[in-house]
């Protein structure tokens, strides 16, 4: 009796690890939450705001943070590598004044997409239910819809590329169906165009924050 068990036992182990493992050809697609944190401090503004007000001032650029509807989509290349896209519906952004005379006027919002493909390495064995990653990749971010306050009179934000490092973890609910949690370092690097601000480099270098709920099939 105690070998029957043990033989059943071993053929459940058995025949749920297959099931449950990562395999080449794999491919999950994960929806959910998706927050673009821009880095604190994004533009040294003290040379434009000087000028408006007249006298040395010392100001930077502050842009806030947006949530979206997210999206990725990984395709296993081997049990181990993966390739990722990551897709959102657009962030909006706005852009402000932050110290000096200028303090807290608003100067632009703006809309933007930042698409990343990413190689992912998952270090855990293929059958484990949690399935941790780390990622590198590369984004490009294109802006549009902005919006102008009238403060610089800019004509809008030049589109990036850049790196992006990523770390993620998914959970295996069954043989389908996952939930996720991921986080991207991206290299975001714009310049605004035109007005009295001509060529001001801008840093938004965000955390990229997403956690949903997966679905995995094989082809
Ligand atoms: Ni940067």
């Amino acid at each position: 009796m105690k070998l029957l068990k043990t033989l059943l036992a071993t053929a459940v182990a058995v025949s749920a690890v297959p099931a449950m493992a990562y395999e080449a050809g794999d491919i999950m697609v994960k929806v959910g939450a998706v927050q673009v944190t821009p880095k604190d401090g994004n533009a040294d503004t003290s040379p434009v705001t000087t000028i408006k007000v007249g006298a040395p001032d010392k100001s930077e650029l502050d842009i806030d943070s947006d949530t979206q509807l997210g999206l990725t989509l990984t395709y296993m290349v081997t049990p181990k590598i993966g390739v990722e896209v990551l897709a959102a519906t657009p962030f909006e952004h706005t852009a402000e004044i932050d110290g000096g005379g200028a303090d807290g006027a608003e100067i632009l919002t703006t809309k933007h997409l930042p698409p990343t493909v990413s190689a992912q390495y998952y270090f855990m064995d293929s059958a484990s239910p949690i399935q941790p990653y780390v990622g590198l990749g590369v984004n490009h971010t294109f802006f549009f819809d902005e919006d102008d306050t009238g403060v610089i009179n800019s004509k809008g934000l030049k589109p990036s590329w850049g790196l992006a490092y990523s770390l993620g973890v998914n959970y295996d609910i069954n043989e389908d169906w996952l939930i996720n949690a991921a986080v991207w370092k991206m290299d975001i690097d714009t310049e605004v165009k035109g007005g009295d601000a001509d060529g001001l480099e801008v840093e938004i270098d965000p955390t990229v924050l997403f956690v949903g709920v997966g679905y995995k099939f094989g082809l």
